[in-house]
């Protein structure tokens, strides 16, 4: 398959030796083909994996030779990711537009750490709200929490947003085969008021409690859907206001917002603005996760984010699983112009997971300009997405094995199930392992024909391969394992924006939007005939929905 070739304009521009030497470089890899490649090295899947933290990663069927990666070692080289790691996990503000440092690491650095921001030790503090954290969590797990009459709680439904709820319905999804199974828990992001109402509609009020999770505890969601959850609670529980602190907690930073919404101080859960939203699940965010699994469970799916921490910050980037990664995903960005990576977990329990990683990736790399605040002069984040297998394979597949575009693919995959049933694992396993190999080598015009294939049907049949994949391998999908898989995309996040020189820990694009939206909703609710002031089109929409709205 011909890569799409990009403008030299956008690949000269970046003025390290190495990047051009790969946009050279790129001109003779992109003649090469996967099945030439396997075939001059026998041992090139032996090779080309690093086993380390429990994972196996086979980074073989990927367009690159020996060339490719000594170029890209160098360009993370030139792009000093060393000293960006090094400031990271030194509380440096590296997220220069907000002034702010990215500590996500020390929400799981081990009791007795030190990491510091603006001089202070925030690991004593990380821990202190832990423990409150798993105090709760033990109290409603064993029934000991009552509600306003006198039940314990069997609902727990946390309301957020963005990173205040892709993390949390990813982790509870991943981790329900160790959740607690008399508990029901839910999750409520949207605005729509069906996502509130499919919630609540079976639930008691008097055996439901609130996590409001909320970095700002301003987010127009969540607050919407706090209110309506206050007073579906409320209403369900004889209006007395003294209710609210027993079915209500709240996760932010903002506790003047969380007492002036009437939580009480004492139930809510700290965190700080060193963590970004998309890197929060591991945080006082994580509740409902913690709640579901345990304190034990929630300290594993830690210690597995840690042991990646440390496994990025000290493994040479030969080696280095995120910092591979990464390369491997600018190489395809920028040098094949792919548009887009696909997440293919092969295991049920990670349905949320592309979910959860297209904000983590998209909020953190869809950048257009340079932390110097100059226009970029290539393509930064790329478009992720994903399904789980098999599912995915009958329905989008197909053009990713004969569609126009390449489309690199991470497989996930675990050698033991968390549900074993007859010859189910092994079958979904054989299609990670058939899928990957599909795509590498294809199936050349002669071996179709070999196969008795009419002359005319022969190009439809036919499979170019040369489409590249990493596969993840791991013993089993347990918390401890989850965390690293967090980790590792977080730091191939990181890799990749430290090469595009770009704030993966802003989200301004967020705002035009927010802003326009608030000036809109009074337009809309307005009972008499407002003065639009917008473009002719959202005027014409606005008018539009308010006579649709009141007609019969
Ligand atoms: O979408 C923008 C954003 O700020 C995300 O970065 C964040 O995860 C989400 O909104 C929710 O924000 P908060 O936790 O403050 O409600």
């Amino acid at each position: 398959m011909a890569a799409p070739v990009q403008p030299l304009a956008k690949r000269s521009a970046l003025r390290r030796p190495a990047w051009s030497a790969l946009a050279s470089h790129y001109k003779n890899v992109s003649k090469l083909h996967l099945r030439q490649l396997f075939a001059e090295d026998a041992k090139r899947g032996e090779r080309m994996r690093v086993e380390a933290v429990g994972f196996y990663f086979d980074y073989s069927k990927n367009c690159i030779t020996d060339e490719t990666l000594r170029l890209l070692l160098q360009l993370a080289e030139e792009s000093d990711l060393r000293a960006r790691i090094d400031a990271m996990f030194r509380g440096e503000k590296i997220n220069v537009t907000e002034k702010r440092a990215v500590l996500h690491v020390a929400l799981r650095a081990p009791r007795g750490a030190s990491i510091l921001v603006d001089g202070k030790n925030v690991v004593p503090e990380v821990h202190a709200v832990l423990d409150k954290m798993a105090d709760f969590s033990e109290k409603l797990r064993s029934g000991a929490w009552k509600g306003h009459t006198g039940k314990s709680i069997r609902n727990v439904l946390n309301i957020g947003i963005g990173g205040s709820d892709l993390g949390p319905v990813m982790a509870y999804e991943a981790l329900r085969h160790y959740s607690q199974r008399a508990l029901t828990f839910g999750f409520i992001s949207n605005v729509d008021g069906t996502d509130f109402a499919e919630a609540t509609r079976d639930l008691d009020p008097a055996e439901t409690l609130f996590i409001v999770s909320s970095k700002t505890f301003t987010t127009l969601e969540t607050m919407t859907n706090a209110r309506s959850a206050r007073a579906w609670s409320l209403a369900g529980l004889g209006g007395d206001e003294r209710s609210v602190a027993k079915h209500f907690v709240a996760v932010s930073t903002n506790a003047a917002e969380v007492t002036a919404f009437g939580i009480d101080p004492a139930n809510m859960f700290e965190f700080w603005d060193w963590v970004g939203g998309r890197y929060s699940m591991d945080s006082a965010i994580g509740l409902s996760t913690l709640v579901a699994i345990g304190p034990q469970n929630f300290q594993a799916l830690l210690d597995g984010f840690h042991q990646m921490d440390e496994h990025f910050r000290t493994t040479p980037f030969e080696v280095n699983l995120p910092v591979l990664m990464g390369l491997l995903a600018v190489w395809y960005n920028n040098f094949f112009g792919a548009q887009t990576v696909a997440v293919l977990p092969y295991d049920q329990y990670l349905k949320r997971f592309p979910a959860y990683l297209q904000q983590l990736t998209m909020e953190s790399n869809g950048k257009h300009v340079t932390l110097e605040g100059k226009p970029v002069p290539y393509d930064t984040g790329p478009v992720y997405w994903g399904e789980p297998g098999t599912n995915g394979q009958h329905s989008f597949y197909q053009l990713i094995h004969q569609g126009t575009r390449l489309i690199p693919c991470d497989f996930i995959a675990f050698a033991k199930p968390l549900n074993p049933l007859g010859r189910h694992h092994d079958m979904l396993v054989a299609n990670v392992f058939a899928q990957t190999e599909a795509l590498a080598f294809g199936k050349t015009r002669e071996q179709v024909k070999a196969e008795g294939t009419p002359d005319w049907l022969v190009p439809h049949r036919v499979f170019e391969g040369n489409r590249p994949s990493n596969t993840i391998l791991a013993e089993r999908l347990t918390p401890d394992t989850l965390g690293k898989l967090v980790a590792l995309y977080e730091h191939s996040v990181f890799t990749q924006g430290a090469l595009w020189n770009i704030d993966s820990f802003d989200q301004w694009g967020v705002e035009l939007g927010k802003v326009l939206a608030q000036r809109i909703i009074p337009e809309l609710e307005n009972n008499g005939e407002p003065v639009l002031s917008h473009d002719s089109s959202t005027n014409a929409l606005i008018r539009r929905y308010r006579r649709l709205r009141q007609s019969q």
